[in-house]
Order: structure tokens, then sequence, then C-alpha cells
């Protein structure tokens, strides 16, 4: 069928060439002219503004945007609504948070036109391995869309969850689980790399364990790439960023009273990664050298 795909990073770009891939005629727009000049190489069609994307669809319209979550979704919706009309749909596949896309969902339904979140998983390996989709949608847009869901996902790959917003809430835990799953990799990694008992190869143990171990996993595979190009890590910083989705697991829990140490905390090691010290454990030391007279270090 035919869509548009708004924002042509690593996740919009590859989403876009493999549904060109799998037949369908996909009209692009980024800010960037040289993205959308290589995109129409690969056999898209240019769209060189919001005003550009609607006209080059027939109605009922598809436009699935790819932009970082939060303002950007909601100015990339207001750009397109002159040009959208009754039964149009808009498919917000990044990672936003579902409250958002519940309001936008309402916004749009008074407007006649259908909004659909997916959540996305993949990663850059979706080109060739599929994306995993989480939808919400109402069934008549679910139904309209699934063409497109078909070929992104690998095969059983994609799922209704329910209304707008659904999709984004499934995407929002599946992210809370990944953190805690990084964690637990990260943490027993480094207990194998400090041992001094051992000289461990952790290429090698992470290779070993993708094969009929219980942690073997897609993230172990990544390890073992990662490993396999420095075992050592050492032109790396141990400084990770978050893009939300971990914080609204965790507020969500908090919210249910549902206790989710392993995600909060992995949640809390990425704060603390960011930190070139950490003032509490200055606070800890000042005061264990007041009370007890226990030795501290100098900055
Ligand atoms: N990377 C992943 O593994 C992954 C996986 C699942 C979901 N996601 C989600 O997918 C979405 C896109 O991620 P990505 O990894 O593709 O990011 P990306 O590589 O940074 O690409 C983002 C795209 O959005 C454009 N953009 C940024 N700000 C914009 C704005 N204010 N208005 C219009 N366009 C704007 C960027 O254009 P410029 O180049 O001009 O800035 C770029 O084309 C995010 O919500 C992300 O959380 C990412």
């Amino acid at each position: 069928m035919r869509l548009a795909m708004i924002g042509l990073g690593r996740m919009g770009g590859n989403m876009s060439e493999r549904l060109m891939k799998g037949g369908h005629q996909v009209v692009v727009y980024d800010r960037s002219a040289d993205a959308i000049a290589h995109y129409v190489s690969l056999g898209a069609t240019a769209a060189n503004g919001p005003g550009e994307i609607t006209a080059k669809l027939q109605a009922p319209r598809v436009v699935w945007i790819m932009v970082p979550a939060g303002k950007p979704v909601d100015d990339t919706i207001a750009s397109l609504l002159p040009g959208l009309s009754k039964g149009d749909v808009i498919i917000d596949g990044g990672n936003s948070n579902f409250h958002d896309s519940m309001r936008r969902a309402a916004e749009l339904q008074s407007k006649g036109i259908n909004f659909v979140d997916s959540g996305t998983s993949g990663g850059i390996w979706g080109l060739e391995n599929g994306y995993c989709l989480m939808i919400g949608a109402s069934p008549e847009a679910f139904k309209l869309c699934e063409p497109i869901f078909k070929t992104l996902a690998p095969p059983d790959g994609y799922a209704h969850m329910g209304p707008p917003g659904s999709g984004h809430y499934v995407k929002m835990i599946h992210n809370g689980i990944e953190y805690g799953a990084l964690q637990a990799y990260a943490e027993g990694y480094e207990i194998l790399h400090a041992s001094k008992e051992f000289k461990l190869d952790l290429h090698k143990i992470a290779a070993v364990w993708n094969h009929g171990s219980v942690v073997r996993s897609w993230l172990n595979e990544l390890a073992e790439l990662a490993f396999e190009k420095d075992a050592d890590l050492a032109d790396l910083r141990g400084y990770v960023e978050d893009s939300g989705e971990g914080r609204w697991t965790v507020q969500e829990a908090i919210d249910l009273n549902v206790p989710a140490p392993v995600i909060t905390l992995s949640l809390l090691a990425r704060l603390r990664s960011r930190q070139p010290d950490s003032f509490s454990a200055k606070v800890i030391a000042a005061l264990r050298n007041e009370f007890g007279g226990h030795a501290v270090k100098k900055s």
C-alpha cells in the first residue's frame, strides 16, 4: 500500500527501506534533504514539506511518524492536520509516553482522524530481522494498516494490544524489562572482568552462553559481538543515557503499588553513570570520618 514516513533517522529510514522491499510505496519526508535523497535513490517518493506529504497520498491517507517523543510528535501532527481528512490515519512508531498517545488519539478522534500507536522494537537490526510491533488502535485502523505491520514485522511479530495508548504502554514496560536485563548482564560481566582468580575471556563466555544456556538471548548475542571487538570496552565511557521509558515504567509501578526494584535500580544506575563523582558518596565519607575518624580519599 501507499503510505508516508516522516523522520528518516536510524529507525524511520530502515523501516522505509523494509517497506519498499516488501512492495509498498513510501512517500518520505525528513528535515534533512540528504536523507530524503537517499531514500528516493532506493525508490521512495520525495515530499518537501508536510503539505506535499498529504497531497501525495490518497484517502484514507496513512502517515507513519518516526521522530523523537514529545514536542516533535505534537509539532509533526499539527503540521499534517491541514492536509488530512476524515478516516485518515496517523501512526506514531516512536517511544512516546502512553498518556501523550491517549491525548493525541482523543484530539484526533474529534476531527475524525485515527491515531495508532505502534511500540516498535528491533533497533537498527530491524531492517534485516523485522520489527516487533505492539499496536494500540481502533479495530478499523488496525485492519487498514495491517499490511504495513505485516511487512515491518517478522512472522508473528506484531499484535493488536487494545485501544490507542495500549501499544505505547506495552512498549514502555518492554523497555523497562530491557533496563533490568541490561543491568543484570552488565553486573555479571563486570564481576567476570574483575576476577582475580582467573583471567577470563568475556568474548568466549558470551559466545558459549549463546548455545543452550539459560541466559542466552539476543542481548547476549550483542554482548558476544561487542566483546569480540574489544573485551575491555576500553574506548567507551561508562555513561548511559535514557529516553524516558524506564522512568515512566517506574512511575507506573509506583502508581499501581507494584514493587519493581530491579527496573527501578537499573534506572538509578544509569543516573549514577552520568555523575563524574557522587555527592552522596562524599556525604557518607564525610560522616564516617566525623563519627568514626574513618579515612577519606581527597579529590
Ligand atoms: N534507535 C532505536 O533503537 C529505537 C528503537 C525503537 C524506537 N525508537 C524510537 O523511534 C523514534 C526515532 O528514533 P531514531 O533512533 O530513529 O532517532 P534518530 O536516528 O535520532 O532519528 C530521528 C529523526 O527524527 C527527526 N527529528 C528530530 N527532531 C525532529 C523535530 N523536532 N521535528 C521533525 N523531525 C525531527 C530527525 O531529524 P534530524 O536528523 O534533522 O535531527 C531524524 O530524522 C524515537 O522515538 C525513538 O525513541 C528508537
